[in-house]
């Protein structure tokens, strides 16, 4: 099973005794990082924008001078960013030529459950499926990403997430980093055989060792000594990212997944499971310019991570900087009135062999509900990590939920502002309250830890 402290590289035992290849080895810092392209919309219709996107298999360019066979959605690898306005909806057509069924989920967003993504709404190469986004919610840092039951893992590790960049009059009043300055930093990580091409096995926290930022292993980033906003997302299947300045010096927090925080929170380290996204400012006009700063992982021995480095940032040149971070970046509706209470407990283990997810002893049923919930509720759900050595987290879709506590205390500024994904360490406890008033249906929620979704650990609620 997959743990924080992973099993030794050559352990065999995953393809049956022979040896598993390693990958070409890399050298940190020889490409840029890539800007993901922002996808443009195909048409405006009745005030919605309407995209078509051909998800389609092609090779990239991710290891230098070879090409790796990817999923995309209109062939980028990761996919582009899709720019909404809240009010204003989004159409996306999505044509299907991968060979295999998909299904898409926009991650963070409430959306009627048509449009969901659901793990058993599927559809089948050569068909196309239409997905509307109603977009009546405020500004978020979404993502898209495939959401076929039991084949989500793998389509997502080769290739098929993208970015959604939610934004509002409340976000576009501030005076933050913009334009130029405003960038997104999808980070995952990857397994390469010799040939550099992706190998997915189920759970192969110790394989996936080579780490990625926009499609691109351990990137450099030139950038003029001022303040800089990232979109940070963890697209990753199983790892957690420990991210810190290589200086130690400060940074600031001022969005998680639903967008900005109330307040802004100054750490040197952010920790980020799989699905989490953190908006974070950094002032490189304290370097001198010449300066190359390294964003590092620092997770502890036993981390698969072959360089401890994600990425790099060269200081290259001085620009005037008009940007601030204001101390009030926004303010949350006060918490309604608690209506129910519920626990759920998560849990991987081996069963008769197999490795098996479950969420209060049950493994995903497709045909079960486990949760009724009245529309309108406002409910306090309180969730336990019930392995001593695995990791888990915790997304629900439909929701952006607030949480109320982690083991106990008060969650730290990162967590709180608006979440649909929270971290589990190994033995943590996290309540939270989500309120259920948009929309009616049965919707998932899961350990966005992929693999473990996919050995069963994903749930449904009702809304009615
Ligand atoms: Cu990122 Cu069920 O989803
Ligand atoms: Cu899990």
């Amino acid at each position: 099973l997959m743990t924080a402290g992973a099993a030794p590289r050559e352990d065999a035992a995953a393809t049956g005794g022979a040896a598993v290849p390693v990958g070409p080895a890399v050298q940190p810092f020889q490409v840029p990082l890539p800007l993901l392209p922002v996808l443009t919309p195909g048409a405006t219709r009745g005030g919605a924008d309407v995209y078509d996107i051909t998800m389609r298999r092609t090779g990239a360019e991710i290891l230098p001078g070879l090409s790796t066979d990817v999923l995309t959605y209109d062939g980028h690898f990761p996919g582009g960013i899709v720019r909404a306005r809240s009010g204003r909806p989004v159409v996306m057509r999505q044509h299907n030529q991968l060979g295999v069924d998909t299904s898409v989920h926009l991650h963070g967003a409430s959306v009627p459950v048509t449009s969901d993504g659901d793990p058993m709404n599927t559809f089948a190469s050569g068909t196309s499926r239409t997905y509307t986004y109603p977009n009546q919610q405020p500004h978020a840092s979404l993502w898209y990403h495939d959401h076929a039951h039991h084949s989500e893992s793998e389509n997502c590790y080769r290739g098929l997430s993208g970015s959604y960049l939610l934004t509002d009059d409340v976000e576009e009043a501030l005076p933050l980093p913009a334009g130029r300055y405003d960038v997104t930093v999808a980070l995952r990580d990857a397994h390469f055989d010799d040939d550099g091409q992706l190998l997915y096995i189920l759970d192969d926290a110790a394989g996936r060792s080579t780490i990625l930022a926009n499609g691109k292993p351990y990137p450099y980033l030139q950038v003029a000594a001022r303040k800089y906003r990232f979109r940070l997302l963890n697209s990753s299947n199983l790892r957690f990212f420990a991210l810190r300045l290589a200086d130690g010096s400060p940074f600031t927090q001022i969005g998680s997944d639903g967008g900005l925080l109330p307040r802004p929170f100054t750490t040197d380290a952010l920790l980020l499971s799989p699905a989490e996204r953190a908006d974070v400012v950094i002032d490189f006009s304290r370097y001198p310019v010449g300066t190359r700063l390294v964003l590092e992982n620092t997770l502890g021995p036993g981390d698969p991570d072959r360089t401890g480095k994600v990425m790099r940032f060269d200081v290259v040149r001085k620009a005037p900087d008009p940007s601030r971070v204001p101390s009030v970046l926004r303010t949350l509706p006060p918490l309604p009135p608690v209506t129910g209470r519920r626990s759920f407990d998560l849990n991987v283990a081996v069963v008769g062999g197999e490795p098996q997810g479950t969420i209060n002893g049950r493994v995903y049923d497709p045909a079960r509900i486990d949760t009724d919930i009245p529309y309108g509720a406002s409910e306090v759900w309180t969730v336990t990590n019930t392995n001593t050595d695995v990791p888990h987290n915790f997304h629900m879709h439909l929701v952006q939920f607030r949480v109320l506590e982690r083991n106990g205390k008060s969650p730290t500024g990162a967590e709180a502002g608006l979440k649909d994904t929270v971290c589990l360490l190994p033995g943590e406890t996290v309540k939270l309250q989500a309120t259920f008033d948009s929309y009616r249906g049965t919707y998932v929620y899961h350990c966005h830890l992929l693999d473990h979704s996919a050995m069963g650990m994903m749930a449904r609620m009702r809304i009615r």
